[in-house]
């Protein structure tokens, strides 16, 4: 076998998702545990934006200069070398975490026993359907009162349209929680809670008609063998090909607090989870094992420091073997580009890496080259899809208070919206520029970080849109007389792709019926969306 082939099948690259407040830092946290990445329980929490901060950007800046460390977390366990990648915790960054989910073989979706599926959880899982991303589901907070299991994945097949197959199965809850029956390895394991060191105490009992279980459980055996032969009866086996196809999701049960169920569900992580996959680009599918090196740009972090206003672009490998101070190719600038400081997140701290491969995910000082999407290459001129920007929920308009200093405002609009912090739309008729985001939050981001970084002030004026399509024709005449009719609600992302701005849901219903040979869409990459999403 190859470098290179080995290095491909020892590396697994995955994001954990969930609503806020499930448990997503607790169990990144543990995950670190066991891989040895940290020593001690509590490391993660100061890299979560809390929900108390909704209006404070200093603590938003503070935060952001934390979290680029713990970004992507990299481990090892069994012999796999796991890059975990954070995604914010926080609902008004979730175009964040879409993007992040492009930069990931597959999920784990954390969900919470008492709330089951929450509205981001359904978001989340909308964007991991796009790519048909594998998921394995942990259902977390065990300890407490929750709802019962079956109904959980009754209400995780409804509403996430997945199947679903347990691999763990809880006996009891909160108060009365005995522990999990791993159904995958056929071992109990029985609860101790408060547990914050690891524990390898499991019982391995081959037969659930084994007396030892009625010793253990007492009068919860009954209950969990029945509950177990139904199981068998009712959910298909485990098939790891329609989990890679992101059909079937196998869950388990737990406490990411207690330490529990944690470990079965990294050892499976570890067994089941792809290795990097192959990636769609505008050109062909770009297999893990070509020789020649290509990945893409799906974050850009600016401003760690305040001394120096790099920016950091984070690098997804997608085949062959990053080298430092090699010569790549970044094919929309149609440039040649090397790196002297490229670095790894393989470490506890930041360390300057000499080679890196496919699945590892790399930090790339950037002097203003990058764009999210952006592709390198050794030649080929292709460009990585499955980037798409998302349709803005909230829309202001940017009014300059400064008039001397337009150009620090136009520059650094144009660079908050490469990096993603929020979309800038360009309305040529009213010489309007247009911030779509989201949340509320970014607002407060965004004039803050143009007056610190770029010395230039402005206000937001509400605008009343709810929507931003982008629209095509298979009739060039068609769509030139759309945007000539409806000019006073056309504007233009970015890339110069022309949307639509439509003030209401009922005014977008129309206009979709007025012209039926207009395609309106509600992200800017239309074949990923196509027959999926919408
Ligand atoms: P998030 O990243 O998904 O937003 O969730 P996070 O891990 O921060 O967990 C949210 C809250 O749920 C935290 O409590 C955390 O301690 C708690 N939690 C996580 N896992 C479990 C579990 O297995 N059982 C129980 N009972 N609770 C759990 P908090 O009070 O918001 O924060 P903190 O004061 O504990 O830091």
């Amino acid at each position: 076998m190859s470098t290179l082939q080995k290095e491909i099948e020892k590396r697994k690259t995955f994001a954990i998702i969930s609503h806020p407040d499930a448990g997503k830092t607790t169990l990144t946290e543990k995950f670190l545990l066991f891989g040895g990445a940290i020593q001690v329980a509590g490391a993660v929490k100061s890299n979560k934006i809390k929900k108390s901060a909704t209006s404070d950007f200093m603590e938003i800046e503070r935060q952001r200069g934390i979290s680029v460390a713990t970004s992507v977390m990299s481990f090892e366990y069994e012999n796999t070398l796991v890059n975990l990648l954070d995604t914010p915790g926080h609902k008004d960054f979730a175009e964040d975490t879409y993007r992040t989910l492009t930069a990931v073989d597959s999920v784990v979706l954390v969900i919470d026993s008492v709330k089951g599926v929450e509205t981001q959880t359904e978001r989340l899982m909308e964007v991991c359907r796009m790519r048909n991303t594998p998921v394995i589901v942990f259902i977390n907070k065990l300890d407490r009162d929750g709802r019962d299991a079956f109904e959980l994945l009754d209400e995780l097949e409804e509403k996430l349209q997945i199947t679903t197959r347990p691999m763990s199965w809880p006996i009891g809850m909160g108060k009365n929680f005995k522990g999990v029956y791993n159904l995958y390895e056929s071992k109990l394991n029985l609860f101790q809670p408060g547990q914050q060191k690891v524990s390898d105490e499991v019982i391995e009992i081959k037969d659930l008609a084994d007396p030892r279980i009625d010793r253990y459980l007492e009068n919860y055996a009954d209950e969990l063998r029945e509950e177990v032969e139904f199981i068998e009866g009712v959910y298909d086996p485990f098939d790891l090909e329609l989990y890679m196809e992101g059909l079937q999701a196998p869950v388990f049960f737990g406490s990411a607090l207690n330490n529990f169920g944690v470990r079965e569900l990294l050892s499976a992580f570890v067994k089941i989870a792809p290795n990097p996959l192959p990636r769609q680009s505008d050109k062909r599918e770009v297999a893990p094992d070509e020789a020649k090196f290509s990945g893409f740009v799906f974050k850009i972090h600016a401003n760690i420091d305040p001394n120096h206003r790099n920016r950091i672009a984070f690098l997804r490998i997608c085949s062959g073997k990053f080298e430092r101070n090699k010569f790549f190719y970044h094919t929309r600038l149609d440039k040649k580009l090397r790196f002297n400081t490229p670095y790894s997140f393989l470490a506890r701290s930041k360390e300057i890496l000499e080679e890196a491969y496919p699945g590892d995910i790399i930090g790339l000082y950037d002097a203003g080259y990058f764009k999210i999407g952006d592709t390198l290459t050794e030649g080929e001129k292709l460009q990585f899809k499955g980037i798409p920007s998302f349709s803005p929920e909230r829309f202001k308009e940017v009014l300059n208070d400064d008039p001397l200093k337009t150009k620090q405002l136009d520059k650094g609009l144009k660079q908050l919206s490469e990096e993603g912090v929020a979309q800038l739309f360009i309305q040529e008729t009213a010489r309007r520029k247009i911030i779509g985001t989201v949340g509320e939050l970014q607002f407060e981001v965004i004039k803050y970080r143009l007056k610190e970084e770029y010395g230039a002030s402005c206000t937001f004026k509400p605008i009343a849109f709810h929507k931003a399509c982008w629209v095509t024709s298979d009739n060039p005449e068609a769509l030139r007389q759309f945007l000539r009719r409806k000019a006073d609600y056309i504007a233009s992302d970015t890339h110069g792709l022309p949307v639509f701005l439509a003030e209401s849901q009922w005014i977008l219903k129309v206009t979709r019926e007025d012209y039926p040979e207009i395609q309106f869409h509600n992200t800017s990459e239309f074949k990923v969306e196509s027959g999926k999403l919408h």
